[in-house]
């Protein structure tokens, strides 16, 4: 009886190994540490959960070491591969040795070499009367020797018709949006999107790859919780304590925002941010729902980010990389980010993100932490850890280490018991005395995997099963590195705060953020102002009061100076408030708006914006959403912050009838109807101008053939940059204004702030010579540079 089971199970896997076919993996770099450390031992277990299940398989382990040495560094390798704690010995060793004949080492260079591989595998296939299902080929190389390596595979080595090629490549993938894109196309040359796994090793990180499986499985209890109305924040961290000894090279091109936050962090806030997909076991709904994330993340500022660099750092770049003792690095080793995600769903929730080497703990964790919404009458002591709403309520997915030590789902005890699948997770066994963010573990349902399995293994796996979701696809590449290189570029001569490294770091890590803004909690420890005697610093000066063609000046170092004008206008727009009842206010384009904008929105809370209208001095000719328009400038610093009523925001018609600025579409006419409709005498309460290096003002260049006198109130002009065309107010309306401010910061101003200010009335050379409110006032903020050169 056994012996016919023994050979029906014998015929059913020929049968099924007849069905499914054969698998040749070639691991590139098969010597080499990420291999020896992890790729031979995920190969093992994938050889472990796959045997028996119908494929055969072959592992070819291949480098540029010679035959001898290689076949004896794999055989050393393959001697500490290790079965699951659970797998009986006996067991364990057939498999391994099953394992160990199906690897050998082979010396992999020039494209002879990968057509003597494909010769083998076929030769091999056709000798053992096998089918070919497909050829993995691991990258486990540096990103330099890709090309070459994808040409001889794409040329020599595909397999034949009906059988799949997967080639799986390791980061870095490129060094910001340009040099990504680069290697993307490259790539593609070889290989068609379907046939790359680019692999990013935390979506293969146990408590990471359970982010989606959560979400889904406790849908009912987290649909209503999972949102701005009841999330705080989130905080996605990666903390470790070893630093870059020994890898300075690398790091010193990288750095920790692309080591880590691009990548890891990135894939795990679009995991927790994403809209679910329906079926969450679709690849391809998966990765759409996650480019969409992408595509809602808020541009980062330079503000929204703190650097930190280990004291050590320089002097190890400078030993391993032969710098002279002059050499001080930039390079941050510390970072932390605040994002936010412009969609309904997550609208005002910071999202956190911090990473740095040399810190006081290794540990990795997503903690998404509810808002308190609830007053408990009772006394503290007898609230009860399941059901009073006032103790903090949080799901954490552990990644690992830490006090605990291992990955982890929790969540409190007072939100709801989740439902993980029980055959890969367990509950977490009592640990008396362990506290986890402020609590006792006590007080969260917690669940640890049943069998704990490094990263590379489970991706291994998904790559055999061709889930394609745990993997990063260029468009989803491309898209994370359009988000973070302008802050990349803005950062690059920013000088990281020193620190210790370690225990010792003490406070000077942490952060807060007020808005869109981040920063340091203690001031910097140095000092900055060397003493009596010493250079005075912008805070030694005052606000200056002058003149400037005979109008009042006011002048200072830029921040006080944005907030003296954002003081100016919210005091006018209270005033005109109180006496009509509405404030009407024309803005401006460009960058020197940009931080008063910033300003009014964050920090000017008692400005009466439901009584605001919002006019636009000028605009460029190109759709509203454009990032040259005024309008979206408008969007990104001032509206999305602030709540002004919809019909009190007039854009520009600059884009009328599915084309720009035609002048039978009378574009200009219609903004000119609206004024005269709704500010009394077409008067503006107060309209800001900056002033260009050439005089210009508004969109109204020298010698501007319309606007600069005449009767049309609105125009369309030409510039000489571009977008060329543009619509602008006239000089004769700006001059009908109750107030004008003139904003001019910046050292390029210096010359201009100087012929400007010899010049006579003259708005043919100097536009901005002509605005002299007829019976309104003009007031001229410059700061020092402007002003002072
Ligand atoms: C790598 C980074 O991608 O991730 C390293 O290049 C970092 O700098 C490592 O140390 C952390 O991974 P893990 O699995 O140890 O958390």
């Amino acid at each position: 009886m056994f012996t016919v089971a023994v050979c029906m199970a014998f015929l059913a896997c020929l049968q099924a190994q007849e069905l499914q076919g054969h698998v040749s993996i070639i691991l590139l770099g098969a010597t080499g540490d990420l291999a020896k450390k992890y790729l031979w031992q995920g190969l093992f277990q994938l050889y472990l959960d796959e045997v028996g299940k119908g494929y055969s398989f072959s592992f070819h382990g291949a480098a540029l070491t010679s035959t001898k040495q290689g076949q004896e560094l794999i055989a050393k390798v393959l001697e500490s591969l290790s079965c699951p704690e659970d797998m009986e010995p006996g067991h364990c060793a057939e498999l391994k040795g099953q394992f160990q004949r199906l690897s050998q080492y082979r010396h992999l260079k020039t494209n002879e070499d990968y057509m003597a591989l494909s010769k083998d595998i076929e030769a091999q296939l056709q000798h053992e009367g096998l089918r070919e299902a497909g050829r993995i080929f691991y990258f486990s190389v540096p990103p330099f020797a890709y090309a070459d390596i994808a040409r001889s595979i794409n040329s020599s080595c595909r397999p034949g018709p009906g059988a799949w090629l997967r080639v799986v490549l390791e980061k870095p993938f490129g060094h910001d949006y340009v040099s990504a894109q680069q290697l993307a196309t490259e790539l593609g040359s070889f290989f068609q999107e379907e046939e790359m796994y680019r692999v990013d090793h935390y979506l293969g990180k146990q408590a990471v790859a359970q982010i989606l499986p959560f979400r889904d499985q406790n849908r009912k209890a987290l649909d209503g919780l999972w949102n701005r109305h009841h999330v705080e924040r989130v905080e996605i961290i990666m903390k470790e304590t070893v630093d870059a000894e020994g890898r300075t090279s690398f790091y010193e091109e990288y750095g920790v925002i692309r080591d880590v936050l691009q990548n890891h962090l990135t894939e795990v806030l679009t995991l927790v941010a994403m809209e679910l997909p329906y079926n969450i076991s679709s690849s391809k709904a998966v990765l759409q729902h996650k480019l969409q994330a992408f595509q809602a993340l808020r541009g980062l500022q330079k503000g929204s980010a703190v650097l930190g660099q280990y004291q050590a750092y320089s002097r190890q770049v400078r030993r391993e990389q032969q710098k002279p003792d002059s050499f001080y690095s930039l390079t941050p080793t510390f970072a932390g980010i605040l994002v936010h995600v412009d969609n309904l769903r997550w609208e005002g929730v910071p999202f956190i993100l911090m990473s740095g080497k040399a810190l006081d703990e290794r540990v990795g964790y997503i903690r998404i932490l509810f808002r308190n919404q609830a007053y408990c009458a009772q006394n503290e002591k007898r609230w009860v850890v399941d059901q009073s709403q006032c103790l903090p309520r949080q799901i954490i997915f552990y990644i690992g280490h830490g006090e605990l030590g291992s990955p982890a789902v929790l969540v409190s005890r007072n939100l709801f018991r989740p439902s993980l699948p029980s055959k890969s997770w367990k509950e977490v066994e009592g640990r008396p005395g362990l506290h986890l963010f402020g609590r006792p573990i006590s007080d969260y349902y917690a669940y640890s995997p049943v069998r704990e399995q490094d990263a590379y293994s489970v991706l291994i796996s998904h790559i055999f099963h061709g889930r394609k979701d745990s993997f990063i696809t260029t468009e989803n590449l491309l898209a994370s590195w359009v988000f973070w290189t302008p802050l990349l570029d803005s950062l690059a001569h920013e000088v990281p705060r020193l620190y210790p490294g370690g225990a010792e770091n003490g406070f000077l890590l942490d952060f807060e953020f007020s808005g869109a803004q981040l920063r340091f909690c203690q001031q910097q420890l140095e000092q900055l102002v060397p003493g009596p005697g010493s250079a005075p610093m912008p805070s030694n000066f005052q606000v200056l009061t002058a003149k400037y063609r005979e109008s009042p000046l006011i002048s200072a170092w830029p921040e006080e100076l944005i907030s003296k004008l954002a003081d100016d206008i919210e005091a006018t727009a209270v005033r005109a408030v109180r006496r009509f009842g509405e404030f009407h206010l024309a803005l401006s384009g460009g960058s020197s708006p940009v931080p008063l904008l910033e300003q009014l929105a964050t920090g000017h809370f008692g400005f009466p914006w439901a009584q605001t209208h919002l006019w636009l001095v000028d605009e460029r000719c190109v759709p509203l959403w454009d990032p040259e328009s005024n309008f979206q400038g408008l969007q990104a610093h001032l509206l999305r912050y602030i709540r002004v009523p919809y019909y009190n925001i007039h854009p520009m018609p600059v884009h009328l009838h599915q084309r720009l600025c035609a002048e039978e579409d009378q574009g200009a006419q219609m903004y000119a109807s609206e004024i005269s409709a709704l500010v009394t005498n077409s008067s503006f309460d107060l309209v800001l101008l900056g002033m260009g290096t050439d005089g210009h003002t508004a969109s109204l260049f020298p010698q501007s053939p319309a606007g600069l006198d005449g009767t049309q109130p609105v125009v369309l002009t030409r510039s000489p940059y571009k977008p060329h065309q543009r619509m602008s107010l006239s000089l004769p309306l700006i001059n009908r204004a109750r107030k004008v401010a003139v904003l001019v910061m910046g050292r390029v101003k210096r010359e201009i702030t100087m012929l400007v200010s010899r010049a006579g009335h003259e708005p043919k050379k100097w536009p901005i010579s002509g605005v002299l409110p007829s019976s309104g006032q003009l007031v001229w903020y410059m700061d020092y540079e402007a002003f002072l050169g």
